[in-house]
């Protein structure tokens, strides 16, 4: 008889709750194949529970959380919700109660899926990026003073740990060797002008980098990374970076691999309970319509076995997306699939 891991599912907003269940769909299929049981627990924190408690985590959230094996969550923002009271109080609040010092986004081009790139294949896309997640302008340092007068002043400041920066610098070394692939990493920064935060970054990097003679290092500024990412994103293996560029450099991403349709994620504490979820948000407009693309939703499910340390599952979930992507859509934007939501499941889970 295999493991039972405990999952905590938070389907959340938007279309997350039927993103969520293809993804539950296609990791049941997994479990019966792979002799292991996953044990899934519901929680409803989201806009809807906000509007009809006042309240976007309850106190036990963190302590009720804690005691998965990892939490899968489909998307969190409302239509009816002013912007930054869930993402701050639901999402970001949980990266860091949890200590998820990792935003791990892969950027991988799947046979036959169209990139925006020109004269760009799988070969040349498939990299990772490594965004630390608990700090940087995310932290939530700074303040206002006189607001609302000609005189206010808004501060937000960028917080830069040496252990926090060195932590995540070194789960980027050790992913480029696990990945083997180029084995190299690339330090994604603005040493030319962040010259206190970079300056921090650089050094830690060219410090860790030592312990990891077998591995590459590479730098570029963060306005370079962009224009390599569409230019040459074959020079990229496992590129580490803060968390607003990596909020942002992993958007690009997500274009240049066919959308945010496939664009999957994981919050990572190595030490801790971690949280996959699609990157991209909770889509208001295509709520309810079973036209929005799961499969973002079922590549993290796949990291997330992955992660709890299921790899043929992981491998079985990813053979299947592929498989789907190259002989089955006909586009991975929503409503252009030739399939809807709970087809495209099904098809994932049956090729599992
Ligand atoms: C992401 C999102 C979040 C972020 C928002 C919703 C707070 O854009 O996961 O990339 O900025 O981290
Ligand atoms: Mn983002």
């Amino acid at each position: 008889m295999g493991k039972t891991y405990k999952i905590a599912v938070m389907p959340g907003d938007g279309t997350g709750p039927e993103v969520v269940e293809e993804g539950v769909k296609v990791l049941e299929a997994a479990a019966g194949k792979f002799d292991f049981t996953l044990d899934f627990t519901e929680f409803d924190y989201g806009g809807d529970r906000y509007l009809s408690t006042g309240e976007v985590l309850p106190e036990n959230a963190v302590s009720e959380l804690s005691k998965h094996d990892a939490i899968f969550l489909g998307a969190i923002g409302h239509p009816d919700v002013k912007p930054g009271i869930l993402e701050k109080g639901i999402l970001l609040s949980l990266r860091f109660a949890l200590d998820q010092y990792v935003n791990l986004r892969p950027v991988i081009l799947y046979p036959n899926v169209e990139t925006p790139l020109k004269d760009k294949g799988p070969e040349d896309i498939d990299f990772v990026v490594v965004r630390e997640n608990t700090e940087g302008l995310y932290a939530g340092a700074g303040g206002v003073l006189k607001k609302g007068t000609l005189d206010e002043v808004a501060v937000q400041e960028s917080i830069n740990t040496r252990k926090g920066v060195e932590r995540c610098i070194r789960f980027a070394f050790e992913y480029a060797r696990k990945r083997n692939k180029r084995k190299q990493v690339t330090l994604c920064g603005k040493t030319n002008v962040l010259t206190f935060a970079f300056d921090l970054w650089e050094r830690a990097f060219y410090e860790v980098a030592k312990e990891y003679p077998d591995i590459k290092t590479d730098y570029a500024h963060v306005d370079a990374t962009c224009m390599w990412m569409v230019k040459n994103p074959e020079w990229f293996d496992v590129i580490v970076t803060d968390n607003m560029f990596g909020d942002i450099i992993t958007d690009l991403g997500a274009m240049i691999q066919g959308g945010m349709g496939i664009a999957a994620g994981g919050n990572i504490n190595p030490d801790g309970v971690s949280m996959f979820e699609p990157i991209g948000g909770s889509a208001p407009k295509y709520t309810g319509k079973n036209i929005i693309n799961p499969l973002a939703a079922i590549g993290a499910a796949q990291m997330m076995m992955d992660y709890l340390g299921e790899p043929e599952a992981a491998v079985a979930i990813e053979n299947a997306i592929r498989y789907v992507v190259a002989d089955k859509l006909e586009s991975l934007s929503a409503g252009k699939m030739g399939y809807g939501t709970a087809e495209v499941g099904d098809l994932v889970a049956s090729a599992v």
